[in-house]
């Protein structure tokens, strides 16, 4: 099994989150209907990687943008919309560091891609760039797993996912975690067939900063000034069960708005 990086196989992440996209975009669309400020067509996705969910979105008529680090996956993002003759706009950036001249109404970035941003200041400046390229109250909705309070045993995690002729076999398991510096390893093993016996075996390691639902909150009043709290979701993406923002809340799902 060799060493890489997961983001250099975008197919194989778009395998394994493929079967959520439906349920988040619906969320999106209900979450800009309740708590929008008026009609939303311009979005962004800040990490957008494969662009599951900006395609999705490009496909039901909104003008989307996403913005990602890693070339591979904005070139797969390219590519699936050529195939799809949908449009769409890719852009190579830091999401800690970035800007447009013209406003969105919305953005969003889920399953954890936050926590990608290592330090306070990150956070922070990410926050504040959303904040900058958001029309007046503008939607953001945020989504990553939260820690417990006590101390816990990481689950590892086995999904087998199937597309044209490809089984996918994803572990994803957590071989560090330190609470002190709030970060934690995620572990990604992958072990694809293809349809022609070609085998694909990779390991990946990344940092994600650690937070409690306790820590969430103290970063989201620092930057209280730029977004308020509207409502908080987990990962059953149901518009009409809100949960409350506290300990219990292990998969958080934000819906901020810009102030102003
Ligand atoms: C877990 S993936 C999520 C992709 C997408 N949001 C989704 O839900 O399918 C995280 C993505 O964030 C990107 N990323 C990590 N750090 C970044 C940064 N500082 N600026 C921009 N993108 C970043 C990675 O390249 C990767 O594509």
């Amino acid at each position: 099994m060799s060493e890489a990086s997961w983001y250099d196989y975008p197919q194989y992440f778009d395998m394994l989150f493929r079967d959520e996209t439906a349920s988040e975009v619906e969320f999106f669309q209900q979450a800009f209907e309740r708590y929008g400020n008026g009609p939303i067509k311009r979005l962004f996705e800040p990490g957008c990687g494969t662009g599951r969910l900006v395609i999705a979105m490009a496909a039901l008529g909104y003008d989307a943008t996403g913005l990602d680090l890693s070339d591979p996956m904005l070139s797969y993002m390219k590519q699936r919309l050529k195939r799809r003759g949908l449009t769409a706009t890719a852009i190579n950036g830091d999401m800690a560091d970035f800007h447009f001249d013209a406003p969105f109404d919305a953005a969003f970035c889920t399953f954890n891609t936050f926590r990608h941003l290592l330090t306070e200041q990150q956070a922070l400046a990410h926050l504040n760039c959303v904040a900058d390229c958001l029309n007046d109250q503008g939607l953001y909705v945020l989504g990553m797993h939260l820690d417990p309070e006590e101390e816990y045993d990481p689950v590892v995690e086995r999904f087998t996912s199937r597309s044209n002729g490809t089984v996918l076999k994803t572990v994803i398991s957590v071989p560090q975690s330190d609470l002190k510096r709030r970060q934690e390893t995620l572990r990604i093993k992958l072990n694809a067939v293809q349809r022609s016996g070609k085998k694909v075996r990779i390991v990946s390691e990344f940092p994600l900063r650690l937070y409690t639902a306790k820590q969430l909150k103290r970063l989201l009043k620092k930057a209280s000034d730029r977004f308020e709290i509207v409502e908080t979701f987990d990962f059953g993406y149901d518009i009409d069960d809100p949960q409350p923002f506290d300990s219990e809340l292990l998969e958080a799902l934000l819906v901020l708005r810009k102030i102003g």
